[in-house]
């Protein structure tokens, strides 16, 4: 549907090594797999892991011969103005124009955030339909959303980011009259359910209520989630076609990747839902 602009998922928190770029990749490779057009941005100008996952898949595909579909990524450089203003302002208005670039051409764009506070990071919080947050699982990662009681685990004040993330919704309403939806993600889930799994379940279920999250379906700890990251593939790749040869532990992990996008709700967003 020309004209309107693409739903944003933004996938953020401030902090590395959580997950972020491995879920954002796995949701562009999901909702291409849905049949969706998507488009991608990397904010991470430092890591470009998001970037460079497609770049070898593109190379990859051309190696093998194969035509592995890819998303439409749209560069959003960090503005080099004098001021801090300006080039905040300059970078709101680059995220915007990659923003509309890419809604001419797809139905959904996903943008892989830093594991900081930069002014894109917080453009693109703000324009978001969905900010995915992905939590390794435990409280160290816990306390991205808020304390908790040392006792009793009950969870005390917001964190920073909590409370950025509640003052962008805040703002979106106020200007664009939207919501935004904010979707929890577990990552690295153990196989099997510790004690203290089973506590950080309890505390993020109690959170969700309070500051208001949805906690999405997590991502379990597996090898399959990053060895492919040299070809650009994901395990939808891998199975897709396939009858034989196929592993448990590969259909699990699909499983995980396709209720992860069911969750995001994707056919609610306004364009995708007005071109269905
Ligand atoms: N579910 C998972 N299973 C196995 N490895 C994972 C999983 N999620 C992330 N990783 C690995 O953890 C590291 C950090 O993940 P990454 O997605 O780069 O985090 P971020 O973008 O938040 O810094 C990477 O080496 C990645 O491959
Ligand atoms: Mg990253």
């Amino acid at each position: 549907m020309a004209g309107l602009p693409a739903p944003l998922v933004v996938v953020g928190n401030e902090k590395g090594g959580s997950g972020k770029t491995t879920v954002a990749i796995h949701l562009v490779a999901g909702a291409m797999s849905a049949g969706l057009r998507v488009g991608g941005i990397d904010l991470d100008h430092r890591q470009k892991s998001f970037s460079h996952f497609f770049e070898n898949r593109a190379r990859w595909a051309e190696r093998v011969g194969r035509d592995y579909p890819l998303p439409k990524i749209a560069p959003v450089h960090a503005s080099e103005r004098e001021t801090k203003t300006l080039a905040e302002g300059e970078e709101a208005r680059r995220l915007a124009a990659a923003v509309a670039e890419l809604s001419a051409e797809c139905d959904v764009i996903v943008v892989d955030c830093p594991g900081a506070d930069t002014a894109l990071g917080r453009a693109a919080h703000g324009n978001a339909s969905v900010i995915v947050t992905p939590l390794n699982d435990s409280f160290v990662d816990f306390d991205l959303l808020a304390g908790v009681d040392p006792e009793t685990y009950e969870a005390k004040a917001p964190s920073i980011y909590a409370e950025f993330v509640w003052e962008s919704r805040k703002r979106h309403m106020i200007e664009k009259r939207k919501t935004i939806d904010w979707l929890v993600v577990r990552n690295r889930m153990s196989s099997v359910e510790t004690r203290n799994q089973r506590r950080v379940t309890e505390a993020l279920t109690k959170l969700s209520q309070r500051i208001g999250f949805r906690l999405a379906p997590g991502l379990t700890e597996r090898v399959i989630y990053r060895e492919l990251f040299p070809k650009g593939l994901t395990v939808l790749d891998l199975i897709e076609g396939k009858t034989r040869g196929i592993t448990m532990g590969q259909i699990a992990a699909r499983a995980e990747v396709r209720a992860l996008i069911a969750a995001l709700k994707l056919s609610q967003l306004s364009k995708i839902a007005a071109a269905s």
